[in-house]
């Protein structure tokens, strides 16, 4: 059995069969359902908000991973648990408190974590760590589905694995955008654990194969 999980981004899937799309995840072998909320102001795209979270939620019994590409995140957080959230990961610097923000998510018992573009070092960050269940280190810029991989961002997985293992911490380390059949295993070799798929996965001729072979 492999140790990697895959989170599909429904953000490629069909908008209008959502509730299908997330129910194939589950026939699918998928281990998360990664939902990517974006606001139009910390990124440049609109996707959806918690009445979507809601909506899906009778149709899964998977996780459901919620990716806040939003600014203020504090002020939306317990919509989003309330709405059905297992996971929630923002942006740290589009809070203005995240510690707080990773502590209200914690206490209401819900896994947290922030999230990192490719330009953001991991340093600035490092205090937030113990107070996080998930890391998720982004490989394109957050604001859009189908982009290309940056390989450069491995070298932040590896030295966030090295420092998670040296404080003993436990936090699943998540990549995301265009992970694929060919660069998963840098992935995995560089410390993540868990990885985002939208269109490697649903635009897939075989889906539950590609999630298969991601896993390794
Ligand atoms: C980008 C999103 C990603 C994206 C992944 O802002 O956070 O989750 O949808 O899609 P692919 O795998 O197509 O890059
Ligand atoms: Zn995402």
């Amino acid at each position: 059995m492999s140790d990697i999980k895959i989170a599909p981004s429904i953000l490629s899937a069909d908008f209008a069969d959502m509730g299908n799309a997330v129910k194939n995840l589950e026939k699918w072998n998928a281990d998360f359902v990664h939902l990517d909320v974006m606001d139009g102001v910390f990124v440049p795209n609109i996707t959806f908000g918690m009445p979507m979270v809601k909506a899906l939620r009778s149709h899964s019994r998977l996780p459901f991973d919620v990716h806040l590409m939003i600014i203020r995140p504090e002020k939306y957080v317990t919509e989003f648990i309330n709405a059905g959230a297992d996971i929630i990961t923002f942006h740290p610097e589009a809070s203005e408190n995240p510690k707080a923000t990773l502590k209200r998510i914690r206490e209401a018992g819900v896994k947290a974590g922030i999230v990192l573009n490719p330009d953001k070092e991991l340093t600035p960050w490092l205090d937030l760590l113990p107070m996080c269940d998930m890391l998720l280190i982004m490989s394109v810029y957050a604001g859009f589905g189908g982009q290309k991989f940056i390989f450069e961002v491995l070298d932040k997985v590896r030295e966030a694995k090295e420092f998670i293992e040296k404080n003993s911490l436990t936090i699943d380390i998540e990549m995301d955008g265009g992970v694929n059949e060919e660069n998963a295993v840098l992935c995995k070799n560089a410390g993540a654990n868990i990885l985002v798929a939208g269109s490697a996965v649903f635009k897939s001729k075989d889906p539950k194969e590609t999630i298969e072979r991601m896993k390794g």
